[in-house]
C-alpha cells in the first residue's frame, strides 16, 4: 500500500513537471502596480480603494527590486523528518453528478469523487500532488487548510499561483512534517468551488503510524440542503469491538459552525486543528466545530452503540455499534459545549509541542518584551463596493478585499492581532501558513496554550490572538464563511521584501475568494 520513496525526497519539494501553470509565465514584480485594481503587496503597499496608484503605506520604498517571488518560497518551517514514502496525489477537478445513499442526486464538482480522494498519510511522506482541471471553468487551485506548506504550495489563485485552467496542470511535492487532522480546498472562486465540492481531508499520522486502533475522517458538507458525513447522508452503522480505541477526527467544510455530538460514551478532546491537547474526560458536551475547524475526539469503545451526527440533521450520522444489530440510540446534541478557553489542561510533561519555541516567545513577549507587531482588525458589515458593484458587505477595518492594508511583518516576528467583531454574524477567521495562538477571547484566557488555525470570532467578540511569523510569504487571512469572503473579508499577513507576480483577474481569470 506504502510505495517505496523515489530516490531524493528533498528533490520532491520543488515544483515538478512540464506543462506546469502558475509558477512560469511570471509578469515580474511590476504586475502588482498593473491595471487600477490595486491588489495588496507584500511590502506594505495597498491601494487606497479609488484605482489611483498603490500608496506607500509603511515608508519601506518602492518595489524593492530584490524582493524574493512568492515562487522561490519553497521550503516550510518544520525540518523534515527521516524519508518516508512519495505518496502519489491525483487531484482532478470535475463537475459530477453524485447519488448519494439517501437516493437522492447532487450536482456536485469534485477532485474525482465525493469528499476527494482522502489522503492518509504519515510524516516523512511526501505527498506528489498532480492537480488538473477536467471541465470546471472557472479554474481551480488546491490550498491545503491548516498545514504548514511553504508560501510557493499555499493555492490561493492571484497570490501564489494562477488558477489552474480546463486542460492545464500544476505538480507540487510537499513534504509532510507534522502529524494532525487538515483538510484541502480549491482557493479560486471559493465561494462556489468549495460549496459545490471542491474539497478533500488530508490526516497526517506520526511516523509510526495511527495511534487508535479505529481512525475515522468525518468531513460535514451540506450539498444543498443535503448533509453528508463523509460520504454518505443517511445513518451509517460500523461495528467496533468493545475496548478498541477510536478516533473521530471532525472536520467542518462548511460555512458556519457545525454542532457535533458524540452519545454514548466520555471522551476526550485529543487535538484541535491538528495540534494535539490534553483534557479531562469529558460526556454530555456538544462539539462546534468552526467553519474550517478540526476536532479529534479518542475514547475506547464501550459495550454499547456510540452514536456521533450534527445537529443539522439529527437522523444521519454514523452508529459505532459493538456488535451487528445493536439498537442505536435517537440522536440527542447536550445543552453544554466543549469550550476551549476553559476545558484545555496542560499537556504532560514530556510531550513535545510543534509550537514550543513560539510559546516561549510568545510568553516573553506578554510578560514585559513586547510583540513587534500589534494589529486591530474591526470586522463589520457595512456598503461598500465589492468588484465594482454596490454590496453589503463584509469588512476589516471598513476596507474590502483586496484594498485591505496587509498586516506586514519581518520574519521572526511576533504578532499580536485583535479581532473586534462588530457585527451580528460570526466570522471563522483563518490565517493561512500559521497557527495562531489564542491570547484571550473576551478577557478570558485560555486555562493552557490554545493553538488554533481557524477560529470563530462570535458576535461582539473580541479575540486576541499571537503568531510567530516563522513561515515567509504573502498568506491569506480571512472570514471562512466563504460568502463573507467574496463579499470582502480577506486581507493578507504579508512579510517585508516578498513579492508577487500573480494578479487578481488577469488571463487565468484570478479569484481567489
Ligand atoms: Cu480553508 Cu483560505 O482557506
Ligand atoms: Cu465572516
Amino acid at each position: 500500500r506504502r510505495p517505496a520513496l523515489a530516490a531524493g525526497a528533498a528533490a520532491a519539494a520543488v515544483v515538478l513537471g512540464a506543462g506546469v501553470v502558475g509558477f512560469l509565465g511570471s509578469t515580474g514584480a511590476g504586475a502588482l502596480e498593473g491595471g487600477g485594481f490595486g491588489p495588496v503587496a507584500a511590502h506594505g503597499h495597498a491601494a487606497d480603494g479609488t484605482g489611483s496608484e498603490p500608496s506607500d503605506a509603511d515608508g519601506t520604498g518602492s518595489e524593492p527590486s530584490d524582493g524574493l517571488s512568492v515562487t522561490s518560497l519553497t521550503t516550510a518551517p518544520d525540518a523534515p523528518g527521516a524519508p518516508g514514502a512519495t505518496v502519489e496525489v491525483e487531484l482532478a477537478a470535475q463537475r459530477q453528478s453524485i447519488d448519494l445513499p439517501s437516493g437522492r442526486s447532487i450536482a456536485a464538482w469534485t477532485f474525482g469523487e465525493l469528499a476527494g480522494p482522502a489522503l492518509d498519510v504519515r510524516v516523512g511522506d511526501t505527498l506528489a500532488v498532480r492537480v488538473t482541471d477536467l471541465d470546471v471553468a472557472a479554474g481551480v487551485t488546491v490550498h491545503w487548510h491548516g498545514y504548514p506548506v511553504a508560501n510557493a504550495f499555499d493555492g490561493v489563485a492571484g497570490v501564489t499561483q494562477d488558477a489552474v485552467l480546463p486542460g492545464e496542470e500544476l505538480r507540487a511535492g510537499i513534504p509532510m512534517t507534522r502529524p494532525g487532522t487538515y483538510w484541502y480546498h480549491t482557493h479560486q472562486r471559493g465561494s462556489q468551488g468549495v460549496v459545490r465540492g471542491l474539497y478533500g481531508t488530508l490526516v497526517v499520522h506520526p511516523a509510526s503510524g495511527p495511534t487508535e486502533d479505529v481512525d475515522l475522517v468525518l468531513p460535514v458538507h451540506t450539498f444543498s440542503g443535503a448533509v453528508v458525513l463523509g460520504t454518505s447522508d443517511v445513518l451509517e452503522t460500523r461495528t467496533v469491538a468493545p475496548g478498541q480505541s477510536v478516533r473521530l477526527r471532525l472536520i467542518n467544510t462548511d460555512q458556519a459552525p457545525q454542532t457535533f455530538a458524540v452519545q454514548g460514551t466520555p471522551f476526550r478532546v485529543a487535538a484541535l486543528d491538528g495540534t494535539d491537547v490534553t483534557t479531562g474526560i469529558l460526556q454530555d458536551r456538544a462539539l462546534v466545530v468552526p467553519a474550517g475547524g478540526r476536532i479529534d475526539v479518542v475514547f475506547g469503545m464501550p459495550d454499547e452503540p456510540v452514536r456521533v451526527g450534527v445537529a443539522s440533521d439529527r437522523g444521519g450520522g454514523l452508529a459505532l455499534v459493538p456488535s451487528a444489530g445493536s439498537a442505536v440510540p435517537t440522536l440527542t446534541i447536550p445543552e453544554t459545549a466543549f469550550d476551549p478557553v476553559t476545558d484545555l489542561v496542560a499537556a504532560p510533561a514530556g510531550s513535545d509541542s510543534p509550537h514550543a519555541d513560539a510559546d516561549a516567545a510568545i510568553e516573553a513577549d506578554l510578560a514585559g518584551a513586547g510583540f513587534d507587531v500589534e494589529r486591530t482588525l474591526l470586522l463589520d458589515r457595512l456598503p461598500r463596493l465589492v468588484q465594482g458593484a454596490p454590496n453589503y458587505a463584509y469588512t476589516v477595518d471598513g476596507r474590502v478585499y483586496p484594498f485591505i492594508e496587509p498586516t506586514v511583518v519581518s520574519e521572526g516576528d511576533v504578532v499580536r492581532l485583535r479581532f473586534v467583531n462588530r457585527g451580528f454574524e460570526t466570522h471563522p477567521m483563518h490565517p493561512h501558513g500559521h497557527a495562531v495562538r489564542v491570547l484571550a477571547v473576551d478577557g478570558r484566557v485560555p486555562a493552557a496554550p490554545l493553538w488554533l488555525d481557524t477560529f470563530d470570532v462570535g458576535p461582539g467578540e473580541v479575540w486576541e490572538v499571537a503568531l510567530d511569523a516563522d513561515n515567509p510569504g504573502i498568506w491569506m487571512d480571512h472570514c471562512h464563511n466563504l460568502e463573507h469572503a467574496a463579499l470582502g473579508m480577506v486581507t493578507h499577513l504579508a512579510y517585508r521584501g516578498v513579492t508577487t507576480p500573480f494578479e487578481h483577474g488577469g488571463p487565468a481569470g484570478n479569484a481567489p475568494e
